[in-house]
């Protein structure tokens, strides 16, 4: 593990998300005083780090904020919106303010991570991106190029990452209990990563001195296939489940479906059509071995293990019925 230089300022966006929280509470652990940016509608609940309300599109008020720490981790975003102006601005506007910020500044800091995802190296084997959330990504890193030499950047791209916190995975828990798990018809090879793994992964790149820079993969470790995956699930909730092969239309009706209602709820939006553009791809999978090689980092929790986890906290949440 990589310790914290005395007395290091993180700035970090994306603190209230479920990555977020465990990458402030592991930046916390190894001593850095953490800066927050959240949104006035942001639930804080929980977070030790000192929270700054702040539209992270304003750039006049990212200035003072940026110019205040030696870190910068840019963790906000995600791939939830159903609306690609909604991606683009969350995934692409985003850094290249913070980007903007940096460079107005004198005082720089002395990194940045953008965490950034899979999906914007496009699935292997494929012929490039697939999604609006991978091109608001890929757009994301590329602004990182614009950033001063005095503050190198790293990228990851995380796979699924799995972990308590998180209740997107809730569905296939239910589906795993029922006996039954649904993947697209052609999907065969996809990655994880464990929650706090990820986040070590992340404070790694940040903390690192010097900065490498770079793109890295943090995953478990391993590939696994649609039935593996169903295994490990049915595992976490006492059953052993079959894989049923979902045609690829019919998931992207169910996607449609999803966003028509979902227009009319409150409640977080599990599938997109963007989602389901991503999911019927064959290819997932990513290579850890960058990270593991030049940044020391190793994966602990694995998906079997890490299922197990989040499966308890789904439980103990009341969201899902015990075995
Ligand atoms: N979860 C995964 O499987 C996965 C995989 C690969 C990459 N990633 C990336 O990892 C990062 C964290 O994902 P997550 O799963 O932790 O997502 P999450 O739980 O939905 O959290 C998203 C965080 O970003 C903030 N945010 C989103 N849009 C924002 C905006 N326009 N302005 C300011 N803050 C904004 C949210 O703030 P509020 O609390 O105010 O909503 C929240 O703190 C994202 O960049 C995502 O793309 C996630």
């Amino acid at each position: 593990m990589i310790s914290t230089p005395p007395r290091s300022r993180v700035l970090l966006t994306g603190a209230t998300g479920f990555l977020g929280r465990a990458l402030a509470a592991e930046l916390e652990a190894r001593g850095a005083e953490v800066h927050a940016l959240v949104r006035a509608s942001s639930h804080t609940t929980g977070l030790r780090a000192t929270c700054h309300v702040v539209d992270l599109l304003d750039v006049a008020r990212l200035e003072p904020l940026v110019a205040h720490v030696d870190y910068v981790i840019h963790a906000a975003g995600g791939g939830r919106d159903p609306d690609p102006a909604g991606l683009w601005r969350s995934n692409t506007m985003t850094t290249e303010a913070l980007v903007r910020a940096i460079r107005d500044v004198a005082a720089r800091p002395r990194s940045f991570v953008f965490v950034s995802s899979v999906a914007a190296c496009g699935p292997l084997g494929g012929s490039g991106l697939v999604t609006a959330y991978g091109r608001a990504k890929r757009a994301g890193e590329a602004a990182l190029e614009t950033l001063p030499d005095e503050t190198p950047w790293t990228v990851l791209r995380p796979p699924g990452i799995i972990g308590p916190g998180d209740a997107r995975m809730l569905p296939l828990f239910r589906a795993a209990r029922a006996g039954v798990v649904p993947f697209p018809r052609g999907q065969r090879a996809l990655s994880f990563v464990y929650v706090d793994c990820c986040a070590r992964a992340i404070a790694d790149a940040a903390l690192l001195d010097p900065p490498r820079g770079g793109i890295y993969y943090p995953t478990d470790g391993r590939i696994w296939s649609p039935s593996q995956v169903a295994e490990a699930l049915g595992e976490a909730v006492g059953t052993r489940p079959r894989v049923l092969r979902v045609p690829r239309s019919a998931l992207k009706a169910a996607a449609t479906l999803a966003e028509l209602t979902h227009r009319r709820s409150s409640r977080p939006l599990f599938l997109t059509r963007d989602k389901a553009r991503e999911l019927v791809q064959e290819d997932w999978s990513c290579d850890p071995s960058s990270l593991q090689r030049e940044l020391g980092w190793q994966p602990e929790v694995d998906l079997v293990e890490g299922a197990r986890r989040t499966a308890a906290a789904l439980v103990d949440a009341g969201l899902l019925a015990p075995a």
